[in-house]
C-alpha cells in the first residue's frame, strides 16, 4: 500500500488545490469528507492529515468539528486556516474575531528551529483569507509565525506532531507555501515519495494484469485525454483490449485520422472506427436548439456505441476514464444543470459487460497528463484541451450543413496554427473558432459579398468552471482575422468574444 495522507475536508474553495499539491509533492494523498475522518484513517492508515479551509466559524453553531480524540492519536496534523482554528478550539484554545485578513501579507517565521518552517525565509509573502484569529493558544502550543496583523500565523505543537498555519500554503501567492507543504510531509509526516507516475505505471499495470488477464475489455476512446490515456493504461496489461471510437464527424480538422494513427499505428491496438458522420447530420437537419442537439447527439453515440459492441458481445471489463475531480464533484455536486454535459458516461447501461475499470479514478488532470506522457502517447493527445462531446455541434449557432462544418474546421485550424505558432497555447486554457449565424456584408475586391462571420473564444481559466477572456496582443488576432478572411470561403468577417464566464460560458451553446 501507498504511503497515504488523508486530506480532510472543511469545505474550502481550495480543497483540491490541497489535494494536488500534495500529489505533486510526489506523496498520495485522498480528500475526505470530515465527517468520515475515523472510517477513513481505519481505512487508509495514513501517515499524516491535513485539514483543509473552510467558509465557517468555529464558534458559530452548526460549525463542523471533530471529536478530540483524532488528535491524540499520533498521527500528524497540519491545520489550513479554518482546519487551524479547529485544532486550537479543539484542543482548549480560543478562537476569536478580529479585522478581516485578506490578501496578501509578509510571514514571519518566529520559531526558527520548526521542521515546519525548514529552510524557508525568515520573511516572506503569504496570502492570508479569514476574519477569525487564534487568540489563546492551546496547552503544550507556541507561536510559530506571525504577520502585522495576525499574531498567531503558525502554531505548532512539535511533540505531538500538530501544526497550523493560518495562512494558506497550496496557494501560489504564498511564495513559501510549496517548501512548508513539503516539510510537513517529508520531515513531520516521514513521506518517502513514493508518488510518481512510473510507479503507478507499474503498479497499475500488474493489478490490470492480475484482475483482467486474458479476459476481454471494451473501452470507448472519444479522442479526449482521459479516456486515451486510460485506454493506453489498460492496454499494457491487456493486448487484446478493443476500443471503440465513434466518429460522429463534429471533430476538428484531422483529429479523427490522429485518434486512428496514434492508437492504431502507434499503440497497435485493437481500434474500430466507426464512420458517423451522414448518421448524425441527418438526425441533426434542421435543429437549431443547443438542448436538443446535445440530446440528440448524446443519444445517437449511445446508439451507435451499442450496435458496434453488440457485434463484438458480452465483454468482462468495460474501461472509462473517470478521473478524481468526477469522482469528488459527484460526491459534492448539487448545482443546477446549466447546459446537459455528454460524456461516455451513459454506457454502462447499453454494453454487456461484468465489471467497470475505472484506472484514472484517483487521478487529477495534470497527473493524467503525465501519465499520457509516460505512455507514450503524442502530445497532440496529451497535452488537449478541453472539448465538447458534441463537437462543433455546439460551435455552429443555428442548424448544421456539411458546408458549415467545412467553413468552421478551416477556420479552426487556422486559429489553433496561429495560436501555437504564437507560442500562446501554454497559457490559453481554451481556444476556439465559432460560426455564427450572422451573415453581413461585405467587400472583397471589388465585389459585395454577403457572407458568415466567424467568432473567436479564447478563454483563460484554472477549471473551466469561471473564465476571463484571454488577451491575445492585437497583432496575432490581426493574423488571425486576415487568415480566416482570405483562406477560409464564406467568412467576410471575424469578432473576438470578449466576455468572462459568468456572465457567458465558455461554449456558444
Ligand atoms: P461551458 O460552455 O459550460 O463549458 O462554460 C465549460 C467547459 O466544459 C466543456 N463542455 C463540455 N464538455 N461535454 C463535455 O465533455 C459537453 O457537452 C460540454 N459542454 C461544454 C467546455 O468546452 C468547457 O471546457
Amino acid at each position: 500500500m501507498v504511503q497515504t495522507v488523508l486530506v480532510v475536508d472543511f469545505g474550502g474553495q481550495y480543497n483540491q488545490l490541497i489535494a494536488r499539491r500534495v500529489r505533486e509533492a510526489n506523496v498520495y494523498c485522498e480528500l475526505v469528507s470530515f465527517e468520515k475522518i475515523r472510517e477513513k484513517i481505519a481505512e487508509t492508515d495514513p501517515i499524516g492529515l491535513v485539514f483543509t479551509g473552510g467558509p465557517a466559524s468555529f464558534n458559530e453553531p452548526g460549525a463542523p468539528r471533530i471529536d478530540a480524540d483524532i488528535l491524540d492519536m499520533g498521527i500528524p496534523v497540519l491545520g489550513i486556516c479554518y482546519g487551524c482554528q479547529l485544532i486550537a478550539g479543539t484542543l482548549g484554545g480560543a478562537v476569536g474575531n478580529g479585522p478581516r485578513e485578506y490578501g496578501r501579507r509578509t510571514l514571519d517565521v518566529t520559531e526558527r528551529g520548526s521542521k515546519l518552517f525548514a529552510g524557508v525565509a525568515e520573511k516572506s509573502a503569504c496570502w492570508m483569507s479569514h476574519t477569525v484569529y487564534i487568540e489563546k493558544l492551546p496547552r503544550g502550543f507556541v507561536t510559530s509565525a506571525t504577520t502585522e496583523t495576525c499574531p498567531v500565523a503558525a502554531m505548532e505543537n512539535a511533540d505531538k506532531k500538530l501544526y497550523g498555519v493560518q495562512f494558506h500554503p497550496e496557494v501560489m501567492h504564498t511564495e513559501e507555501g510549496f517548501k512548508i507543504l513539503k516539510n510537513f510531509l517529508y520531515e513531520v509526516c516521514g513521506a518517502t515519495g513514493e508518488w510518481t507516475m512510473s510507479g503507478y505505471v507499474e503498479r497499475t499495470v500488474a493489478e490490470l494484469k492480475a484482475k483482467i488477464g486474458g479476459k476481454k475489455a471494451l473501452c470507448a476512446l472519444s479522442g479526449g485525454v482521459d479516456s486515451a490515456v486510460a485506454a493506453a493504461l489498460v492496454h499494457r496489461a491487456c493486448p487484446d483490449l478493443v476500443c471503440i471510437f465513434v466518429d460522429h464527424g463534429l471533430l476538428r480538422k484531422g483529429e479523427a485520422e490522429e485518434v486512428v494513427r496514434v492508437f492504431r499505428d502507434g499503440q497497435g491496438m485493437d481500434l474500430i472506427a466507426v464512420d458517423a458522420g451522414e448518421r448524425f447530420l441527418k438526425k441533426l437537419e434542421g435543429v437549431t436548439e443547443p438542448e436538443r442537439k446535445r440530446k440528440i447527439i448524446g443519444e445517437e453515440f449511445i446508439r451507435v456505441f451499442e450496435a458496434e459492441a453488440k457485434k463484438i458481445g458480452k465483454v468482462d471489463y468495460l474501461v472509462q476514464g473517470t478521473i478524481y475531480p468526477d469522482v469528488i464533484e459527484s460526491g459534492l455536486d448539487h448545482s443546477a444543470t446549466i447546459k446537459s454535459h455528454h460524456n461516455v458516461g451513459g454506457l454502462p447501461d447499453v454494453v454487456d459487460f461484468k465489471e467497470l475499470v475505472e484506472p484514472l479514478r484517483l487521478l487529477f488532470k495534470d497527473e493524467v497528463r503525465r501519465l499520457g506522457f509516460e505512455l507514450g502517447l503524442p502530445e497532440a493527445i496529451v497535452m488537449r484541451q478541453p472539448f465538447p462531446g458534441p463537437g462543433l455541434a455546439i460551435r455552429i449557432i443555428g442548424d448544421i450543413t456539411a458546408d458549415k462544418l467545412e467553413i468552421l474546421r478551416d477556420a479552426d485550424f487556422i486559429l489553433r496554427d496561429e495560436i501555437a505558432k504564437n507560442r500562446l497555447d501554454r497559457e490559453i486554457w481554451q481556444y476556439f473558432a465559432a460560426l455564427t449565424d450572422i451573415r453581413t456584408v461585405g467587400v472583397m475586391g471589388d465585389e459585395r459579398t454577403y457572407d458568415y462571420t466567424v467568432m473567436i473564444r479564447a478563454v483563460t481559466s484554472a477549471d473551466g468552471m469561471t473564465a476571463d477572456w484571454a488577451r491575445i496582443p492585437y497583432d496575432v488576432l490581426q493574423n488571425i482575422s486576415d487568415r480566416i478572411v482570405n483562406e477560409v470561403k464564406h467568412v467576410n468577417r471575424v469578432a473576438y468574444d470578449i466576455t468572462s464566464k459568468p456572465p457567458a460560458t465558455i461554449e456558444l451553446e
